[in-house]
């Protein structure tokens, strides 16, 4: 349980922890490439610490000390068959990333997850690489954990996805590395791009039009050696949060990947009218990264939908927050993916903004916040969904009275040390 008192405003510089959708294909493309690589600005978060003991139980020697990680990579098929199950924890990517990767490898293996993991969909996953001719089961006809899965021998597809998630993307792209002929990946908006641009960087070639990659099979990786992963964007919206909405702040966050892909939370910032600069741009390892300013200001609501959700997607928890203290009406629509995230986002952004005195309902594809300016603080529950434990904590920042949230250790699974940060920026 932790209690979160009002604050008048938060000021300073800070970094936030390393991307976690970097961090995670830092350690998996880095132990299928040959030799070592050295990653810094690594996320040491619940998630990615999963990832990397997945890799050790197939055989890869990984040490990681904080943000700091040396991986040994052996090859592409330098994996072990696990003595055991491979556990995910809480992390979609890793289960979904993993599941195209050990699609090309001939041995077996299971994953399981936790509670959350347990209720996730993976046959978006598992239908077309099963197409490419992995064996793959699960409960309830593959649609769920516990998966068992035995690779080897596919073949490239044309895959058209009706979702734009970047977990399927990367899942069939993998997969297609080691696939005969060509495979392609089209969806309907382009998903986070990092699995392109990181695989580039290990010398796979890729060819990318718009929403469509494709990939020829029978590459190997070449390990850039260095890794340097920057600052999270999704951490740094709930402090960009923070900093807009509570009067007088004004906050520094420093070498945050803004990736186009990712950066829907700059651009939602900006529609809304508040006051944020990107600094001093630059590009890391085929990564936009800079440091972002961000001052309070007065905000008006507006529609979210379309190209721009899979940009926002995990935004989406505390763009609700934002909206509560904007002017107007804010729907969000076309996000009917939040229903499949570590919870139904939909349903636990309104029940627990609901508790706060928020006027915010949900639609069948996202929900319509009404700005009322103020909240109230309550007791609320994070339902073990990290990132609404944090937009919670945000919320609790900018409410009147105290706000109780219950459940907080999940938020160990993207941003170690969230509430050790808040304290040290936060003027009460
Ligand atoms: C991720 C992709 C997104 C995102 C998740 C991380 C990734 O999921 O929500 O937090 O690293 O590829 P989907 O691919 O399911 O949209």
């Amino acid at each position: 349980m932790m209690t979160v008192l009002p604050a008048k405003m938060i000021k300073g510089e800070v970094v936030v922890p390393g991307d976690k959708s970097i961090s995670h294909r830092a350690v998996m493309f880095s132990s299928l490439a040959e030799g070592e690589t050295e990653i810094t600005g690594f996320l040491a978060g619940a998630d990615c610490l999963s990832t990397i003991a997945c890799f050790q139980k197939m055989g890869i020697e990984i040490k990681q000390v904080d943000d700091r990680v040396s991986v040994k990579g052996k090859g592409w098929f330098g994996l072990k068959e696990p003595h055991n199950i491979l556990d995910v924890g809480n992390s979609g990517t890793t289960i979904r990333l993993m599941m195209g990767i050990l699609s090309t490898q001939p041995f077996h293996s299971v994953l399981i997850g936790d509670e959350s993991i347990a209720r996730r969909p993976m046959s978006r996953v598992a239908g077309p690489l099963s197409k490419m001719g992995a064996r793959i089961d699960g409960r309830q006809n593959g649609e769920y954990t516990p998966i068992s899965m035995r690779g080897g021998g596919l073949s490239g597809i044309d895959f058209q996805s009706s979702v734009a998630s970047a977990q399927v993307k990367s899942a069939i792209l993998l997969a297609g590395i080691q696939a005969e002929g060509t495979t392609s990946v089209l969806e309907p908006y382009l998903s986070r791009d990092h699995t392109e641009r990181m695989l580039s960087s290990f010398g796979v070639t890729l060819d990318r039009t718009e929403n469509k990659v494709m990939i020829e099979g029978g590459q190997s990786l070449i390990t850039p050696e260095k890794i340097e992963v920057p600052g999270d964007i999704s951490s740094a919206a709930f402090l960009m949060v923070a900093a807009t909405i509570l009067s007088g702040s004004d906050l520094t966050i420093k070498n945050v990947g803004v990736n186009p892909t990712r950066s829907g939370i700059v651009d939602v910032l900006m529609n809304m009218g508040a006051s944020i600069k990107l600094e001093n741009q630059r590009i890391r390892n085929g990564e936009p990264v800079a440091d972002i300013h961000i001052q309070s200001s007065d905000l008006k609501g507006i529609e979210i939908g379309g190209s721009l959700i899979p940009r926002l997607i995990d935004e989406i928890p505390v763009i609700a927050v934002l909206a509560a203290f904007a002017e107007g009406e804010t729907v969000i629509r076309d996000a009917a993916e939040l229903k499949v995230k570590e919870t139904n986002r939909i349903e636990t952004v309104v029940t627990e903004l609901s508790k706060l005195g928020a006027d915010i309902q949900a639609t069948d594809d996202g929900m319509i916040i009404r700005g009322t300016g103020s909240l109230q603080g309550a007791v609320c529950q994070t339902h073990g969904d990290h990132r609404i434990g944090m937009a919670m904590a945000v919320a609790g920042l900018a409410a009147r009275g105290n706000t109780i949230i219950e459940g907080e250790e999940c938020i160990n699974v993207s941003f170690p040390g969230f509430f050790n940060l808040l304290k040290k920026i936060t003027i009460l």
